[in-house]
């Protein structure tokens, strides 16, 4: 569970971080103000994977952020600098940021509280509280993260590669080959989109907790 405080100071990590890491992108402080009044702060990240409680979407995508920071900056750049890497040029910082920040901005006003039923250990049918999922604009998942982002500020098109594929393979198992091929191809011409999934995998699987419910 996290508590208010915790909420709270969650929040105003990400409003800070924002400030720190976007700059003077046109359009960041609308995002933000749509962004609270949507339910973005206290949204959980799932029904029932990762951090599935009120204040998971924003703690989640925090985890991002600093795990694709902490891999580019410890990792990936001091390999580039040393020559030893693949990547010809440094990736953007606040690039790194808006695509890590917002990947997830999809799954705001999606997951609505309701009353859920189970069996206790005598058998009997008890309730509790959980999440559905309600989606008005079922638009895919990074698609529609991608579309909120555009209508505020302008996204490059790195950025819109990493958003729209932060998925990776989980994203793609339906689409058949012309799917899996874009897949590929956006991760080729751009690094950025391996940070995000990567960050994403890493934070969602090893950093999350779970809450039974
Ligand atoms: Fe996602
Ligand atoms: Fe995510």
């Amino acid at each position: 569970m996290i508590t208010e405080l915790e909420m709270q100071a969650n929040k105003e990590k990400f409003i800070a971080y924002c400030h720190e890491f976007i700059g003077e992108r046109d359009g960041l402080e609308r995002l933000l103000k749509y962004m609270d009044d949507s339910g973005f702060y206290t949204a959980p990240s799932s029904t029932n994977f990762h951090l599935n409680v009120e204040g998971g979407l924003c703690k989640h995508s925090l985890n991002v952020f600093e795990t694709a920071r902490n891999i580019y900056e410890n990792l990936l750049e001091p390999r580039r600098q040393a020559g030893d890497s693949s990547l010809n040029q440094p990736i953007p910082m606040e690039s790194i940021a808006i695509s890590t920040l917002f990947h997830d901005l999809c799954k705001m006003q999606m997951y609505h509280k309701t009353e859920k039923w189970k069996k206790d250990e005598a058998g009997r049918w008890v309730s509790y509280p959980g999440y559905e999922v309600k989606d008005d604009f079922p638009f895919g998942h990074g698609e529609k993260s991608c579309f909120i982002i555009e209508r505020f500020i302008r996204l490059k098109k790195s950025e819109l590669l990493a958003i729209r594929w932060h998925m990776c393979m989980f994203d793609v198992s339906e689409q058949g080959s012309a799917g899996r091929f874009s897949l590929r191809a956006a991760m080729d011409s751009e690094p950025l989109v391996t940070l995000v999934q990567t960050a994403d995998l890493l934070s969602s699987n090893c950093l999350e907790v779970t809450t039974k419910l």
